[in-house]
């Protein structure tokens, strides 16, 4: 007797060990393989291109399987299946794939996934531009959370911009998506930003937090975790990458603002290139740090050093509309020319989309727009910013008190309408803040450039700027060391 219960006893101890070793098996292998932090990004041409990364914890084949939305069904059985790559990175392992031959204005759904282990992420979904000069878009910044808390209540704000823009095709996220580029940071952000990142496609500006090699030990990020197509340059793949794409009658070029001090001749000769080849009706240049602003950065040697270099640019190549982050506060200029205001701005209101709008009528020079953070970090207003930037502010504000902020974009063939929203951090109520409005009938048209962009550009580039590397340091001394005597009386 005593022996039988000692059997039983042995018996129910090794199945429960079996069921729960079993269980745990199942548990973790589901954990291991499924995808995380996956993202769907503006690829090369936007009628018929898109890239795609997600990440495993483990070792696993990877595919994406996609269908038209009129075809589709939830197993996908009139889907494609395509094989993504698998590399490890940082103890987990990337998978990326891009789609080619897509069909313009058509929306897809897709999921990502381990077909050996039959891990699936949830379906998502995206849409190819038609062509035409009528889209909109959103934009956010400076999320720069460290923890999951601080991630989700950022995605609060993006959740609030996808209702107030419900027929965006794209967000552009304007940099430093994490603070310090750990796992764990990426992990939240996939997770907060999943219901984003799978139905929008994205354009990803770096930022310094992803991808500062002076500061930070964080190589590599910024092109490990998005599907991008760099421009030419020697540059490209360290610290970020810098891209460019057209999107209906726009041309938006992506600048990678950690590429400096200042910014590098091979990107400088590659963002003229760009913008001056293009015939597109507006130019947009999306960079991470703001050269118009005024929170705390905006005196620092490498904010002073992208003046030099972007302001001059922007003017050089007819820049519509610059979109920029890192200084977690609200700015945008008036039109803007020579770093001075364009006085000579007419205005028209007329009727857009059932309400009236002040349009700036083919006006001259650009306006800059920093949209404040969407997160929880936020700047206070610096009034000692340099001249003229105060002068050419048209409206400038904190957002500390208020909430996170999203902006979008309309675009409709000659008229441009852009709007600047604030989400309460306790009830969500969105309260707009600003909104500015462009018409403009005439485009500059495409001239040929062919400056070098290889690296024997980029040592005569430096040589010959040389004299730019010794203003610069003479601004820092005489704007930056003044104030920070002031500031210790
Ligand atoms: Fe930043």
């Amino acid at each position: 007797m005593k022996k039988t219960a000692k059997r039983t006893l042995a018996v129910l101890l090794a199945l429960m060990t079996f069921i729960s070793c079993f269980g745990m098996s199942v548990s973790a292998e589901t954990t291991e393989f499924e995808p995380l932090r996956i993202n769907c990004t503006m690829y090369g041409d936007s009628q018929t291109q898109r890239g795609f990364t997600w990440y495993t914890a483990g070792n696993c084949d990877a595919v994406i399987e996609y269908v038209e939305a009129a075809l589709f069904d939830v197993n996908f059985t009139n889907g494609v299946m395509k094989r993504a790559s698998v590399d490890e990175f940082e103890g987990y392992y990337c998978h990326k794939v891009v789609l080619e031959g897509l069909k313009p204005g058509t929306t897809y759904y897709y999921r990502v996934g381990s077909k050996r282990e039959d891990v699936w992420s949830d379906i998502g979904k995206f849409v190819t531009d038609n062509g035409d000069g009528s889209f909109s878009f959103i934009a956010i910044a400076d999320v720069q959370a460290s923890s999951l808390e601080n991630f989700q209540q950022a995605a609060l704000v993006m959740d609030q911009a996808m209702a107030y823009s419900p027929n965006a095709e794209f967000v552009v996220n304007l940099g430093d998506f994490v603070n310090d580029c750990r796992n764990e940071e990426w992990n939240w952000y996939g997770e907060a930003f999943e219901k984003a990142n799978t139905n929008l496609t994205l354009v990803p500006v770096a930022g310094n937090h992803e991808g500062n090699i002076t500061n930070k030990f964080n190589i590599g990020w910024f092109n490990s975790m998005f599907n991008l197509l760099p421009g030419e340059g020697p540059t490209n793949g360290v610290n970020g990458t810098y891209y460019s794409y057209d999107y209906g009658n726009a041309h938006f070029c992506v600048v990678n603002s950690n590429d400096m001090y200042p910014m590098s001749q091979a990107q400088r000769n590659w963002i003229i290139n760009d913008l001056t080849e293009t015939d597109a009706h507006w130019k947009f240049l999306l960079l991470h740090r703001a050269v118009y602003s005024a929170g705390k950065n905006i005196n620092k040697p490498d904010t002073l050093a992208m003046r030099e270099t972007i302001i001059d640019i922007v003017d050089q190549t007819g820049v519509d509309v610059v979109l920029s982050g890192h200084d977690h506060m609200y700015f945008r200029t008036k039109q803007v020319a020579g770093d001075a205001v364009c006085e000579d701005t007419t205005y028209v209101t007329e009727y857009f989309n059932g309400e009236e709008v002040t349009f700036a009528k083919e006006p001259n020079g650009c306006v800059y727009i920093l949209p404040s953070t969407a997160g929880t970090k936020r700047y206070s207003v610096n009034e000692n910013a340099i001249d003229p930037i105060n002068a050419c502010a048209d409206v400038k504000l904190s957002t500390s008190d208020m909430g996170g902020c999203f902006s979008n974009i309309v675009v409709e063939n000659n008229k441009l309408v852009y709007k600047a929203y604030v989400v309460n951090d306790e009830t969500q109520e969105v309260t707009q803040i600003d909104s500015y409005a462009i018409m403009k009938d005439v485009a500059d048209g495409a001239q040929d450039s062919y400056l070098p962009t290889d690296p024997i550009g980029t040592v005569d580039g430096f040589l010959f700027n040389f004299t730019e590397y010794i203003s610069l340091i003479i601004t820092y001394i005489t704007k930056l060391i003044p104030q920070l005597i002031a500031g210790l009386f």
